[in-house]
């Protein structure tokens, strides 16, 4: 952390240097220190000018979020920072290049001249944390840029290029060479001090306004609400402007769901990182990869590959179902030149970079292997025992299985060290999420490189170790245990699925399982009746499955789909319902919105605390990230973990253990972590710092 301070000629240059993307931190002392350079060089007398600008390759990435957990008049002093700026007596310019995000942009907006170097970027994305630019943006960029477009910056968080910068009126000049001697030469023609806090209001303010109020959304989330709140209330009084900024800002940042997408920002930077792994240990090199298996899985994880541009060997043994694969892949990525997302010359490289065969023998030289054959032991067994002799000894060969022992896949081949689990989530081109899945043996280079593989692919990747269902679908059982006994007891899938919707989650269980195919989780409860015996789960699902509604693919599951992808309520499934309550004797009772939504979180929070008290999950960040990504877990809800620590482990285990002295109280028996957490008034996030 250092602001570097160059004399060059009349012009003082603060160089600012913290960490990877120079966060302006009033925590490390970092605002502090550039507040004291920048006072030095406007007392000084032989400076004329200031030129800022940031070390390494961004200018800034904004306020340092951590600060936000602290005391919220620490944010006073990057507001006082900026203010000083803007008010100088001396020009100050502005040099950007990389990014200027959030605060970053907020300080750069206060200078009197700002020069970007092309291909930089510019944003407020606050609003992604559910804040809304709380350093003078929302009063400056209006000014600057006009009402509408500052409010579709602000409210959409995304960063402008340089040039629609220059041409919104965001920066003054774009240069192509070296921006801070584009800076200093300007310094030298001592520029006017144009001060963006005394332009007036925009013109376009009233019309803006309506217009984007119009359009909100409803969600956890106050942000955009506030946001335009702020820029509403522009006026020549920019101290109250700030004022009012500064007030909704610390509402905000205390909220739920500020909270909730902050943890989401740090938790998807935490589960990259793996507890206890040297740092002498480096990823193997991934050049070229094989998918064996083109069916849904295959399919998506190839176009997920072939996505990232990485070349692919696709091996289906059955050369109609690798014809059907190869057209599926090719169509997919035509679809995403249709709708502008590509254009054609991409979507060509992806398509060469793309190889059908019908032989094993294609993958001799592969450096990774993923397997997404049919969930089959025998099945899996001839493919790695193949792989074991085709591939080279040093090639890592993954298997997608969601349900089998990776340990016993990896005892297939005589070195298990390279073998590891890679547990896509159907699309797989679609969804974020990528298990990793550390067998007892898996090496840790290998593991390394299944974890840098999944970032390269654009994927948030998590470390699970092995167990039945891994760290989401062992949770999932337990969350669709209770949802299937409430509806034995006295709710109605569309009212459990509304319930849970309007929560948080993307899709109710109701209707995700119909999506998934009731027929998968009907095989499991098959297999749990005989495996665990006593931990039953309600009859009345099967009945709906020994009719064969088995979901959307067959137009009918807990719902019916008349336009194939609707789904609407049955009064046949109201009735078989009613009956099954009555076959087995319980009186339906009125179950309340706020009763699913805390039995389907307690069931999620319980499990998650026995994955991360039996070292499954490293962390409960990571269990949070899973759900977020593979689940549809609302990101401003942060997560089931984070949900439990905001109701407090004690209250949590008072409920759990009055659940479990209710009906199916064997459900409910409160995870060891939990009680010895809420025994020391600790909290699951006290163990999300390891790593
Ligand atoms: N505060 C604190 N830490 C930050 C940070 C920030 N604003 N931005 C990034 N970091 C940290 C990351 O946590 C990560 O730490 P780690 O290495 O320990 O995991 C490290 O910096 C590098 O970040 P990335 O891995 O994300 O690096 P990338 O190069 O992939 O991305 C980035 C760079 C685009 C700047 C990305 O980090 C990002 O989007 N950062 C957040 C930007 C943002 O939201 N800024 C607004 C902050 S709120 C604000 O300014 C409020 C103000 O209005 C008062």
């Amino acid at each position: 952390m250092a602001v570097e301070v160059i004399h060059e000629g009349a012009t003082i240059l603060l160089r600012l240097s913290n960490g990877p993307v120079n966060a302006l931190s009033v925590g490390n002392g970092f605002v502090g220190d550039i507040m004291a350079k920048v006072r030095l060089a406007v007392s000084d007398p032989a400076c004329r000018t200031i030129v800022v600008t940031g070390a390494g390759r961004m200018f800034c990435g904004g306020a340092d979020i951590s600060d936000f957990d602290g005391d919220p008049a620490q944010i006073g002093l990057l507001r006082d920072l900026i203010a000083a700026v803007e008010d100088s007596g001396k020009p100050v310019i502005m040099a950007i290049h990389g990014m200027a995000l959030g605060g970053g942009l907020e300080l750069a907006m206060a200078g009197h001249v700002r020069i970007a170097q092309a291909g930089s970027r510019l944003g407020l994305p606050e609003v992604t944390l559910g804040l809304l630019p709380g350093a003078g943006g929302t009063q400056r960029l209006a000014r600057l840029i006009g009402a509408g477009a500052a409010l579709d910056m602000m409210l959409s968080g995304k960063p402008v290029t340089a040039e629609r910068a220059l041409s919104l009126g965001l920066v003054d000049q774009l240069v192509d060479g070296d921006v801070v001697e584009a800076a200093l030469e300007v310094a030298r023609n001592a520029p006017p001090l144009r001060r963006t806090g005394a332009l007036p209001v925009p013109a376009d303010l009233g019309e803006a306004i309506e217009g984007r109020r119009a359009k909100l959304r409803g969600g956890l989330s106050q942000a955009p609400t506030r946001i335009i709140d702020c820029v509403a209330a522009l006026s020549d009084d920019l101290a109250a402007g700030l004022a009012l900024e500064a007030e909704l800002f610390g509402e905000l940042m205390r909220s739920e769901a500020s909270r909730g997408l902050r943890h989401a920002f740090f938790g998807e930077r935490t589960v990259a990182r793996i507890p206890g792994l040297s740092g002498d240990v480096r990823p193997r090199e991934v050049r070229h990869v094989g998918v064996i298996g083109g069916g849904l899985m295959g399919t998506g994880i190839t176009l997920a590959l072939l996505n990232a541009g990485v070349p692919v060997t696709m091996v289906e043994l059955r050369a109609d179902a690798l014809a059907k694969a190869e057209a599926s892949i090719r169509k997919t990525i035509q679809r995403d030149v249709e709708k502008g997302r590509i254009d054609q010359a991409v979507a060509d490289a992806r398509i060469a970079a793309f190889t059908p065969a019908t032989e094993l023998d294609a993958l001799s030289d592969a450096d990774l292997v993923i397997e997404a054959v049919f969930e089959d032991m025998g099945v899996k067994k001839q493919v790695f025992s193949a792989l074991d002799a085709i591939t080279r000894p040093d090639a890592i060969l993954a298997s997608n299985t969601s349900t089998l022992d990776l340990d016993a896949i990896a005892a297939l081949v005589a070195d298990p060290s390279r073998v590891v689990g890679l547990h896509f989530f159907s699309p797989a081109n679609i969804m974020r999420l990528l298990e990793v899945v550390r067998g007892r043996e898996t090496a840790p280079d290998v593991l390394a490189t299944a974890m840098a593989f999944g970032k390269r692919v654009g994927k948030v990747s998590v470390v699970s170790g092995v167990c039945d269902g891994f760290i989401g679908n062992r949770m999932f059982e337990e969350y669709l245990r209770q949802v299937w006994f409430m509806l034995e007891e006295g709710a109605l899938p569309q009212q459990i699925d509304a319930a849970m919707e309007r929560w948080g989650m993307a899709m109710g269980p109701c209707r995700t399982m119909d999506l998934a195919g009731q027929d998968i989780g009907w095989a499991i409860r098959k297999r749990r009746a005989v495996e665990q015996p006593d931990r039953p789960y309600s009859g009345v699902i099967d009945r709906i499955c020994e009719l064969s509604r088995f979901g959307q693919k067959t137009g009918k599951g807990i719902y019916v789909y008349p336009d194939g992808r609707t789904a609407e309520p049955d009064p046949e499934i109201t009735k078989l319902i009613e009956d099954y309550s009555a076959e087995i004797g319980l009186t339906r009772r009125a179950i309340s919105d706020e009763e699913i939504v805390s039995r389907c979180l307690l069931a999620l929070i319980n499990e998650g605390a026995r994955i991360v008290g039996d070292g499954i999950a490293y962390r409960p960040v990571d269990v949070d990230m899973i759900y977020l990504h593979g689940y549809g877990f609302g990101r401003e809800r942060g997560g089931p973990m984070f949900q439990a620590d905001l109701m407090g482990l004690p209250a949590m285990l008072d409920r759990l253990r009055t659940l479990a002295a209710g009906r199916n109280g064997w459900a409910w028996t409160p995870a060891p972590l939990i009680e010895q957490l809420a025994a020391k008034g600790g909290r699951f996030e006290d163990l999300n710092i390891q790593g």
